[in-house]
């Protein structure tokens, strides 16, 4: 009976560490959600990575390709109606804003666009799309692998939604934050739809230097 006693207790035990450490991976992979505005990185956040894709002039680029620079990276597609138009506009904005401001920090600072719907985001497509937002922007597209790689580098989700009438007519869900990646590669900071054009360039304005 001891012993049967002591079995139990040891299962209660394990599966109580299992439960924490399932909880703890979960806290872990799971998006940040927490805060709606922005916020400074501490070095553990895991954003960011190598990627390979190429520029809406046909030219194969690596994250290397802006050295010295900081990278605001957006994900999205050009055919959403609502989300990324909105966000990179906001962006664009921020840019305008802090190159009246700062202007030597604004030079520091690449936009960065990059597809997560190749198939349609073409590199003439995305050529005449990110030229209409800022003179600056770099719009990124490439095979669906390497999309795919520089979606988990920075851990963005996208999937297929909703069909329309024809096989190119879809929407896409899909994460929508910005990210600030420094020089060396690392995440600073993130902006989600909420924050406006006036914040964001003040807190390109705090962290670029
Ligand atoms: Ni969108």
């Amino acid at each position: 009976m001891k012993s049967k006693r002591t079995l139990s207790f040891t299962l209660v035990v394990a599966l109580l560490a299992a439960l924490v450490l399932a909880a703890g991976v979960a806290l872990w992979l799971g998006p940040d959600s927490r805060s709606a505005g922005s916020r400074e990185g501490d070095g553990d956040v895991l954003i960011g990575g190598p990627f390979t894709l190429v520029d809406q002039d046909g030219r194969t680029v690596t994250e290397k390709n802006w050295p010295g620079q900081y990278l605001l990276v957006y994900f999205g597609y050009t055919y959403c109606p609502d989300v990324c138009p909105t966000d990179l506009q906001r962006n664009a904005q921020a840019m305008v804003a802090l190159e009246a401001s700062k202007p030597a920090a604004a030079a520091r600072v690449q936009p960065v666009f990059i597809t997560v719907d190749p198939e349609r985001d073409t590199v003439a497509v995305m050529k005449a799309y990110v030229t209409a937002f800022h003179p600056r922007l770099v719009g990124l597209t490439g095979s669906q692998a390497q999309v795919d790689a520089a979606k988990r580098a920075y851990r963005v989700y996208s999937a297929k939604a909703q069909q329309g009438e024809t096989a190119a007519d879809y929407l896409v869900d899909h994460s929508a934050l910005t990210y600030l990646m420094t020089p060396d590669g690392k995440y600073a900071a993130h902006f989600s739809s909420t924050v406006t054009p006036e914040e964001v360039a003040a807190r390109l304005g705090d962290l670029v230097r």
